[in-house]
């Protein structure tokens, strides 16, 4: 089979593309034959090593795909050979076949192709993750999303309005992805670089602040956003792009009992992610097939242009996901 391989750390231009041997099956693990793969930003923090898999996760690149199980592991009676899903999975999604954990695969949602079905895992998997699990979203309950128009950032938007009626704020760096977090659902979007987002929230909230605050760019944010929270308020931190040291206002924190807290995905067990995915499945896969929750694919790229796909995600400029394509003819046949 045919998969992307990483040489050394660098550019785009280190990815290649490759010959290898099929991947082995772990126990509990089925194999996809991959019809499409999305691009996720800790794919590009990976290939230039700054975020290195987990010990027991495959090297190669890649962590949501779409395709069609064609074996499983011994004892796994779903999903069953035949059967089209998409799976979060461990690294080596960048691949004509992918070992997942069975556990980690869902249904194709009903009226997907297999481009927009591997759009869906990992932004979900990180936005129900972060925002319903660590951030507890109760009903009625507002949210702050820093960067909207990411992958994550619009899964989150839409989680949070569409199943907790919340009030949606929404930060973005252009005009352009202002508007499109507003037509994802979000209440009011806040141009990052055109205004300081924390005297706008003020404003927004006339002065009382968000419950919950998503944010992947931590170091000088942080401060900013535990004083944006209204008392008992959680800040919930995914990454750490603008620095991982903060100076932030503890006697806040104290008084006003809020919480600081974050997470990473990718090393928690298949058990962990498995139950992400039954909630899945049953709190927004329904509603991705009557449309009230929406994926947005930004750009597809052949398997073999994913240099491009990198370039993409590095200039800044997608919004959405950018999807590869890994078997043209498989991503046309469609689900079924
Ligand atoms: N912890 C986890 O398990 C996990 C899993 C997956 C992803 N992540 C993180 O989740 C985030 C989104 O991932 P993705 O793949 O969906 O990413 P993505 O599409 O690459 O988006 C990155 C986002 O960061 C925003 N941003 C950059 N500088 C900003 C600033 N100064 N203020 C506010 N926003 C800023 C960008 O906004 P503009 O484009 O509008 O400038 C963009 O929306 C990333 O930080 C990624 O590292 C975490």
């Amino acid at each position: 089979m045919k998969r992307i391989e990483v040489l050394g750390t660098g550019g785009p231009d280190t990815m290649v593309l490759a010959e290898a041997p099929e991947p082995e099956l772990r126990p509990g693990e089925v194999l996809i034959r991959v019809a499409a793969a999305g691009v996720n930003r800790p794919d590009v923090q990976q290939r230039k090593g700054l975020y290195p898999p987990p010990p027991e996760a495959s090297p190669i690149l890649g962590l949501d795909v779409a395709g069609v199980v064609v074996r499983t592991a011994v004892g796994v009676l779903w999903p069953p050979v035949g059967m089209a899903v998409c799976a979060l999975a461990n690294g080596g999604g960048y691949a004509e076949l992918c070992a997942v954990p069975a556990v980690q695969c869902m249904p194709v949602p009903k009226g997907f192709g297999f481009v927009e079905a591997a759009s869906l895992p990992e932004v979900f998997f990180t936005a129900w993750n972060n925002v319903i699990m660590l951030g507890r979203l109760a009903e009625g309950e507002s949210l702050l999303v820093q960067g909207g128009t990411s992958g994550v950032g619009l899964a989150a938007i839409q989680i949070a309005k569409v199943l907790r009626g919340s009030v949606v704020l929404a930060t973005a760096g252009s005009a352009e992805k202002c508007r499109v977090c507003l037509e994802y659902g979000a209440d009011a979007a806040i141009d990052y670089r055109a205004e300081d987002f924390s005297v706008r929230v003020r404003e927004l909230t006339q002065g009382r602040g968000v419950d919950v605050v998503l944010d992947g760019q931590a170091g000088p944010y942080t401060d900013k956003e535990l004083g944006l929270l209204a008392p008992d308020g959680r800040v919930v931190l995914i990454a750490s792009h603008l620095g991982a040291m903060a100076e932030v206002n503890v006697r806040d924190i104290v008084r006003r009992r809020l919480t600081l807290t974050g997470s990473t995905l990718r090393p928690r067990p298949p058990v962990y992610k498995g139950r992400i995915a039954r909630a899945l499945v049953e709190d927004v896969w329904p509603r991705l097939a009557e449309g009230s929750i929406r994926t947005r694919i930004h750009a597809t790229v052949p398997l073999a242009d994913v240099a491009a796909a990198h370039a993409m995600l590095e200039a800044g400029e997608q919004i959405g996901k950018v999807v590869l394509i890994v078997d043209p003819a498989l991503v046309t046949a469609g689900p079924g």
